[in-house]
């Protein structure tokens, strides 16, 4: 398995990613609409290049047997009076979930920042969602809860989690 920062390049794998994964990860999280709400807003091929060239989030790819099976995303989300990276996302094949990937992409992540002086890996992640169980066997902590309005009445119901990178 091999994992590469990407760009705007990527943009068309990154969404048949997305796609596959949301369907099933929010099927009985969020309602369909909210996900076909989000999917749009998040990743259209305009938001997620707006990502990239003005937000500065970096993406990355993991690709096994030449497909690419994951991606995530981050940036520095503040630098004072502690320096946080944000994981804006993180979402692995349906199909090659359980295999170590997700664990490697945040390894990868990690490795990244940690010569960079950064405090905390930071990230916001549904009440639902039953990725928190990945997040806390990896050592992330629950610190926050947020509701956060999103348009058209929607709302994401968080845990903000953290984990230390000293
Ligand atoms: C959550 C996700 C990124 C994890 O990636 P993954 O490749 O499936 O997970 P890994 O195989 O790397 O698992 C790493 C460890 O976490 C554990 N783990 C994985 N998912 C878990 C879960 N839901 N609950 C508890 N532990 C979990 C694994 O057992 C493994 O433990 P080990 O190191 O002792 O073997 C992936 O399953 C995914 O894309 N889920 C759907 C999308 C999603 O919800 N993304 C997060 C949005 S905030």
């Amino acid at each position: 398995m091999e994992i590469t920062k990407v760009g705007i390049e990527s943009i068309p794998c990154i969404q048949h990613i997305a796609k596959i994964t949301w369907a099933i990860a929010y099927k009985e999280v969020i309602s369909n609409d909210q996900i076909d709400y989000m999917l749009d807003k998040m990743y259209s091929s305009e938001s997620i290049k707006n990502q990239i060239e003005v937000q500065g989030h970096q993406f990355i790819l993991a690709n096994f047997e030449n497909k690419s099976v994951g991606f995530a995303s981050f940036n520095i989300k503040q630098s004072i009076p502690e320096k946080i990276v944000k994981l804006h996302k993180i979402y692995i094949d349906p199909d090659q979930q359980g295999k170590g990937i997700g664990k490697s992409m945040l390894q990868f992540i990690m490795n990244e920042i940690s010569l960079k002086g950064v405090n905390y890996l930071e990230l916001n992640v549904n009440r639902e969602n039953k990725a928190i169980g990945f997040y806390k066997k990896l050592g992330f902590n629950i610190i926050a809860e947020e509701d956060i309005p999103i348009g058209n009445g929607f709302f994401m119901n968080d845990y903000v989690m953290q984990i230390s990178c000293l």
